[in-house]
């Protein structure tokens, strides 16, 4: 190794125990887990811990709604979890949870040392109070209508029509979520920690860090806009852990959530004499702290939790690496679609090895969106890791087997071409080490292009037909496995399933990254069998089918982009006759048709004029929305739409009913 080896702890961010890992979470646990296992592979003593969040408001409701205690919903929840991540492997050193013994050791040490320096202090404010239940209400748990757009149904914290923000105490005609009730408003008394006077020092973290710079961005808008003091505790019932010196007052989730990372570090310390607790979250020591997280947590990674620790005598992390949100074929993520995926549900169809790549393949340093493309996800493991990768050591591993009982050459016979794979090593580590994924994957499937070619080129299996060729056979074999052994120490991050197997077949103990550079020679290795098969649309179809059933147990929400039936009853299709068609003075595409809708007549402003001569249109029946809301438009005021489909201009075709027809009828 030319470096001396690093210290590094790596954590992602704590899944809340209270719902399925899905393919969206993935992308950071994956994300995560390829670099832990790249810098491992580097020889730097890398721990990747991680754990559930179990704590807060909608955790303690569902377990209330379940009968269980929120102890067992979270306690079955990471048992899933752990599960999953393993089956997918994502290799934590330590997985633990936020409602642990360190956890509340250490939020309360944090606690004591901020109040200490003055940094925490009380102030009573007003909330919403559900008299029934007995509890103050967060804002999500506030329904009613938006105080600005009047929109109804909105939540307690911004308007989803005018994008406005405020509190749920503004809402008009509030509702409480949990019992349907009226809330009050209701006064109480909470702690606040002093983010306000935290600017210069996060200003300086930010620098030293070396953030993406879209996260710098982000980070220059909230300081422009001012840091707000942080409202840190909740009251009763709330599943967390207790104020020191309170009866009912609880430390916010949000609060203890993050300090679920050296929770985790200190209950693996214990068991890992070569870990330090003091060396990784004192200041003053040589090590690194990275934080994984989705972009959607920047605000609790890269100001509260950074103030927090700066005050109470902890480190500050080395770095914090946002990652951007999952979207599956272009959309957000769908239950009617079937593209809501549990990684369950993958891992019941189809092998984690291919999303590894996958999202490899897609993944870099920014905040940017990925998209997990089904049918590119097929296309791309196919070719890339089957036809390609794969592909080369199946071409070789027969003859070494069958012919040389397994004996590789003494020595390559193309050292050049092996040293071209052997020199891209530096520049795809530090593609790895930046979290430039794809182009890490980008060069390695182009030199596994050129493995292929060499063999193409030399055609084994035509020179093993002829006797004195068959040290040549051996050679080129050799050649071939050497530059796919190469590719695989590159991939094992990545795969580290397949590199296994492949390191199993190839009959090596263990692999480092510097092993790449040197070839296997002169060794037996052992049979052969097929590391990977292809991709099937079936599986990627039944996954999708799966998915879609989960929804009817479930019976979630309708999605945004559907609208329900009960949404297109609303609308009254009738059927009209046009009595008077006329063209619109100053308006080149519309018409101002009269039309009788049997017990009365409307006036609409249809653009069909490029489609419809005028007097073609009188007498024919059409059909009409008749309770649109009248538009006031630049010619006058138009009182219905007429229906027509078509891309524009000449194309237009009025949809008609059929003969017999009678204006006014209501289209069912
Ligand atoms: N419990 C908090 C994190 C506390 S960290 C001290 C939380 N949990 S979460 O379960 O909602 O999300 C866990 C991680 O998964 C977050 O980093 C989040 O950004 C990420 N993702 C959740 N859904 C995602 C997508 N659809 N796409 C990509 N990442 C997503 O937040
Ligand atoms: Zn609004």
């Amino acid at each position: 190794m030319l470096e001396e080896p690093r210290k590094i702890l790596v954590t992602s961010a704590l899944p809340y125990a209270s719902g399925s890992l899905h393919m969206g979470h993935l992308v950071e646990y994956l994300q995560t887990d390829i670099w832990v296992r790249f810098q491992k592979l580097r020889g730097h003593l890398c721990t990747y811990v991680c754990a559930s969040d179990a704590h807060g408001t909608p955790i303690m409701l569902k377990a209330l709604e379940l009968g269980i205690s929120p102890e067992e919903l979270t306690s079955e929840i990471s048992a899933e979890f752990v599960r999953d991540f393993a089956a997918f492997g994502v290799d934590f050193d330590n997985y633990h949870t936020t409602h642990s013994p360190e956890n509340e050791a250490l939020t309360v040490e944090i606690f004591e040392a901020l109040r200490k320096r003055g940094d925490i202090y009380t102030r009573t404010i007003e909330q919403a109070f559900d008299e029934r239940e007995g509890m103050f209400l967060p804002d999500r748990y506030v329904r009613g209508t938006c105080p600005y757009c009047k929109t109804e149904d909105q939540y307690g914290d911004a308007c989803e029509n005018c994008h406005k923000t405020y509190t749920p105490t503004d809402l008009i005609d509030p509702i409480s979520v949990v019992s349907g009730t009226t809330p009050v408003k209701r006064k109480s008394e909470h702690y606040f920690f002093k983010l306000s006077e935290y600017g210069d020092r996060l200003r300086a973290w930010m620098q030293e860090a070396t953030l993406d710079k879209n996260v710098v961005a982000k980070l220059e808008e909230w300081f422009e806009a001012g840091l707000q003091d942080w409202d840190i505790s909740r009251e009763a019932p709330y599943f967390g852990f207790r104020i020191p010196g309170t009866e009912d007052k609880y430390f916010y989730v949000w609060l203890d959530a993050p300090v679920g990372y050296p929770a985790s570090f200190m209950h693996l310390c214990e068991r890992r004499d070569d870990l330090d607790f003091d060396e990784y979250w004192r200041p003053g020591h040589d090590t690194e702290v990275y934080h994984f997280i989705g972009k959607d947590i920047m605000y609790f990674h890269t100001l509260f939790w950074p103030a927090v620790l700066a005050g109470s005598g902890f480190r500050t992390p080395t770095s914090v690496f946002a990652h951007g949100f999952l979207t599956v074929n272009g959309k957000k993520m769908s239950k009617s679609r079937g593209t809501f995926i549990k990684a369950r549900t993958y891992l019941d169809n189809l092998n984690p090895s291919y999303l590894r790549y996958y999202y490899a393949a897609k993944l870099g340093p920014t905040i940017e969106d990925i998209d997990l493309n089904l049918d590119d996800f097929t296309a791309r493991v196919n070719s890339d890791l089957v036809g390609k990768l794969v592909n080369i050591a199946s071409r070789c591993a027969g003859f070494i087997g069958k012919r040389f009982d397994g004996k590789l050459a003494e020595a390559l016979p193309e050292p050049a071409l092996f040293a071209e794979i052997a020199e891209a090593s530096e520049t795809i580590a530090e593609h790895f080490e930046r979290r430039e994924y794809s182009k890490a994957m980008r060069i390695i499937m182009s030199l596994a292009d050129t493995a292929n070619r060499y063999i193409d080129d030399k055609k084994p299996w035509v020179m093993i037909k002829n006797e004195d060729q068959l040290d040549e056979v051996q050679a080129v074999c050799t050649q071939g496995l050497n530059m796919f052994r190469s590719l695989m120490i590159y991939l094992a991050p990545v795969i580290p399933a397949v590199a296994e197997d492949a390191r199993a077949f190839l009959n090596e103990d263990s692999w480092s990254w510097p092993c790449a550079a040197i070839p296997l020679l002169g060794v037996t290795i052992n049979k052969f069998t097929p590391l990977l098969t292809r991709v099937e649309a079936k599986q990627v179809e039944n996954m999708i089918e799966q998915s879609k059933e989960s929804l009817a147990e479930h019976e979630t929400a309708p999605e945004d982009d559907y609208i329900s039936i009960d949404d297109f009853a609303k609308v009254d299709l009738r059927v009209a006759r046009i009595d008077k068609a006329e063209a619109v003075e100053g308006a080149d595409k519309l018409l101002a048709l009269t039309l009788n809708l049997g017990d009365s007549t409307r006036q609409v402003f249809a653009g069909i004029k490029g489609a419809y001569q005028s007097e073609t249109l009188v007498g024919r029946h059409v059909i009409v929305v008749a309770n649109l809301a009248p538009r006031k438009m630049r010619f006058g005021v138009s009182e219905g739409m007429v229906l027509a489909a078509g891309p524009g201009g000449k194309d237009i075709f009025l949809l008609a009913p059929d003969d017999g027809a009678e204006p006014g009828m209501r289209v069912k």
